[in-house]
């Protein structure tokens, strides 16, 4: 048996599609057009990458959308004053700055200065908040996204087992919170966990934001199980590949994510619906 692949491209697309319709009615009911500034500090060349897709995906949706590059030994001071700068214009809805920061600036002063209602990465402590206490308002992008690619593919989540594998604050706790409102038990595994390959082989589920290259091998997924890569690493080769050894994960699994092409476009549909929500929250 081989899976069925999930095609995130495609449903990020019809997301961008939705997200575009709703900004030109926008504008053609005089409302303001949502605005997104993106902040990059430093030259990592993944995060550069990034943020480039991020602003073609706010042209592509008729987002207005603003580029803050500043070099790599900006202070926290400053950049707390571009945040408060931002917070104040009228013209920005959302505000994302691009992780990871540079080690002189404390990311967590940064995400927790940004007003939580132009968070639209989901990230300051009120909107976490919110999602645990199953109230959510602007939800973590990447999870969210993950979250419409099951609903596209008509995977309920409701009473399955989720094995969620790596616990960070961008991915993988948000999206337990996220499982577990939508009706799922849900095991987060991280560098503790004992026997990963035991929690691996339990999940209906499995979703991988590790950032390892082929840590799942493909033997440990049980036969029929739902495979979600999280994971973008580069190669030595400069080939792109998952957390997950696809090829041989795909012969168990019963349907899965590539990389790239899978959960990477939702992370951006995600973001864009969020700007959106913001925008409309504020009018
Ligand atoms: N770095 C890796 N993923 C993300 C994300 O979703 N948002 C931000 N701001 N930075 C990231």
């Amino acid at each position: 048996m081989s899976a069925q692949i999930i095609d995130g491209k495609a449903v990020s697309q019809q997301c961008l599609k939705a997200v575009a319709d709703a900004v030109a009615q926008r504008r053609a009911q005089g409302l303001r057009v949502p605005g997104l500034a993106v902040v990059l500090v430093g030259d990592d060349p993944a995060s550069a990458v990034y943020v480039r897709n991020k602003n073609h995906a706010c042209q592509q949706a008729g987002l207005e959308s603003f580029s803050y590059e500043l070099p790599a030994n900006t202070s926290e001071a400053d950049l707390l004053a571009l945040i408060d700068e931002l917070n104040d214009n009228p013209a920005v809805d959302g505000i994302l700055v691009q992780l990871p920061l540079p080690p002189q600036i404390n990311s967590q002063n940064i995400l927790e200065r940004i007003r939580a209602d132009k968070d639209v990465d989901g990230f300051h402590p009120y909107n976490v908040g919110r999602l645990a206490v199953r109230k959510p308002l602007l939800r973590p992008c990447t999870p969210k996204g993950i979250m419409t690619l099951l609903r596209a593919y008509d995977i309920n989540p409701k009473g399955q087992k989720v094995v969620i594998v790596g616990a960070s604050n961008i991915v993988g706790r948000p999206l337990a919170l996220e499982m577990m409102l939508a009706g799922a038990t849900v095991t987060v595994c991280h560098r503790f966990t004992q026997n990963l390959a035991q929690e691996v082989a339990a999940a209906d589920i499995l979703v991988a934001a590790v950032g390892k290259p082929h840590l799942i091998r493909g033997d440990w997924i049980r036969e029929g199980a739902v495979v979600i890569d999280v994971g973008i690493n580069r190669l030595p080769d400069g080939s792109l590949c998952g957390d997950v050894e696809f090829e041989v994960a795909k012969q168990h699994a019963a349907m899965i994510t590539p990389v790239p092409g899978g959960v990477g476009p939702m992370t951006i549909a995600g973001l864009l619906e969020n700007t959106l929500e913001a925008a409309q929250t504020r009018d």
